[in-house]
């Protein structure tokens, strides 16, 4: 660790030496200003003409970036500088969203200049109110996010020249601004319910609560408890460095493409059941399971190598530590059950026993597993009164402005490069093509004990 280091690049002294063949190189170490240094290979395969081998990324720095910093054996995330724990605590989204977007925290004037350019951009295209009804009505919503957030494009094409200062910041309101918006109409479309429109003298949270929950026919009152929840649980999803989904952006990003696609490419990843998806997938877990008596069979099956059954909720890429987020997120369940559940929620109880009893388990310990964010996060957006097919789409509007956030780091990056990883090719050598004639007759294996798909 480098912790306290302010200088970036190497070193005079600073080289790592590399025995390749017969040949000896040196390479630069680069310094952050806190976490591990990098071992520069950006030249190595035209010194050495050998690649790095990384499945995963687990040791590859992708970018330089200013933006999130996460300790993972000490569980400690901060976004520029500030803990997670304060932002939760004293802070609310929007001011979370300019302080990722800009590096500050904002002054009095431009929290409420910025306030105001995000509710005056909150409305839609009519037009696209259209589009959805494409789509069938039990459409998963987050299959409806990856199109509506990538259609984005063919509707503010004025925004999408990358090149252009003032049309990313364009983008930037319009995309921060829209997407729960777009999320709230694929909610209501599901539902068969009309669209409502978005309020601008609502806070975020708010204005999204009542976009989803409001029907025409009576007013709704927002619960000021329930709004400040789903704010703080915006704030925790908000960005997380080079996660999956943020590389993806970056990746479609380093192309050339507009913004509004590079998001939607980060929506597709983001529904993965490794990564956005596993919020869902925990509480479907822990309402499997359903009474602490279950518990050691569920753990029993996590352990077991012939099962592919995972503790959802349960392990981090980063964190070999609890999750500073999970923490926070436990105690927002809580808060939430109280106001509107059932403190004593029987969930909640399968939970708080299944992560003490895992904690206990040397399968947990030596791997270093513990709670991430979505252990608890499932069970206080069923509490605030989402389906579980919503959890990954709040995720999705929550960490929007982080993969904003980093797009716009990369594209102002003089070092920027389009992404093209190389490979470790175990694929058939050279061999000349063989004449449909000349192949003979009959199924090969593969095909054999393939199922057929139609
Ligand atoms: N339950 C049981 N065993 C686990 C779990 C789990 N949830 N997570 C990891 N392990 C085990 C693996 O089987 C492996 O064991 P082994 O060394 O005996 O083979 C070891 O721990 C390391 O696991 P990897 O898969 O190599 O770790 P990786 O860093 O690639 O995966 C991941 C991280 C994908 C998050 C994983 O822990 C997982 O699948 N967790 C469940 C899904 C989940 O909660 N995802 C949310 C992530 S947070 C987010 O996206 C907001």
């Amino acid at each position: 660790m480098s912790e306290g280091k302010t200088d970036t690049g190497a070193g005079k002294d600073d080289k790592a030496l590399l025995r390749v063949h017969d040949r000896e190189l040196e390479l630069n170490v680069l310094h952050g200003t806190m976490g591990p240094d990098a071992v520069d290979v950006r030249n190595l395969y035209r010194q050495a003409g050998v690649f790095t081998f990384d499945v995963g990324f687990t040791s590859t720095a992708s970018c330089e970036s200013k933006i999130t910093f996460i300790d993972g054996e000490k569980g400690m995330l901060l976004y520029r500088g500030y803990p997670i724990e304060q932002l939760a605590r004293y802070g609310d989204y929007l001011e979370t969203c300019y302080l990722l977007l800009y590096g500050d925290l904002p002054t009095q004037d431009e929290r409420a200049r910025f306030e105001h350019e995000i509710t005056r951009h909150t409305m839609v295209h009519e037009q696209i109110s259209s589009f959805f009804r494409g789509f069938r009505r039990d459409a998963h919503p987050m299959a409806i996010m990856v199109a509506v957030v990538g259609a984005l494009s063919a509707f503010y094409h004025d925004s999408t020249d990358i090149n252009d200062p003032y049309q990313r910041e364009v983008a930037t309101r319009r995309i921060i601004a829209k997407v729960p918006t777009l999320a709230a109409m694929a909610y209501k479309y599901s539902l068969g319910q009309p669209f409502i429109y978005p309020r601008n003298d609502l806070d975020y949270a708010s204005n999204f609560m009542r976009m989803c929950f409001a029907v025409p026919t009576e007013d709704y009152h927002v619960n000021p408890i329930l709004a400040r929840a789903l704010d703080r649980i915006f704030i925790l999803h908000a960005d997380h460095e080079q996660n999956a989904s943020t590389s993806t952006v970056r990746l479609a990003g380093s192309s050339g493409a507009n913004p509004f696609a590079c998001i939607a490419s980060g929506i597709a990843c983001l529904w993965g059941p490794a990564h956005g998806g596993a919020n869902e997938a925990a509480l479907k877990m822990l309402m499997e399971i359903g009474t602490p008596e279950r518990i050691p069979e569920y753990i029993a099956r996590a352990k077991d190598r012939n099962d592919p059954f995972r503790l959802m909720g349960f392990g981090h890429r980063v964190y070999k530590n609890y999750d500073p987020r999970a923490r926070i997120m436990q105690q927002i369940a809580q808060e939430v059950l109280a106001e509107v559940g059932d403190p004593n929620d029987p969930l909640l109880e399968v939970a708080r026993r299944l992560e003490e009893m895992a904690l206990k388990d040397e399968y947990f310990i030596e791997r270093g597993l513990y709670p991430n964010i979505d252990f608890y996060s499932g069970i206080t957006l069923r509490a605030l009164g989402f389906p579980t097919d919503m959890f990954t789409v709040l995720f999705a509007i929550a960490r929007t402005v982080g993969w904003v956030a980093h797009w716009r780091e990369m594209i102002a990056d003089p070092q920027r490069k389009i992404g093209r990883p190389r490979q470790l090719y175990t694929g058939p050598t050279l061999r000349d093509y063989v004449p449909m004639t000349e192949r003979g007759t009959g199924l090969s294996d593969a095909v054999h004990h393939r199922n057929d798909p139609c």
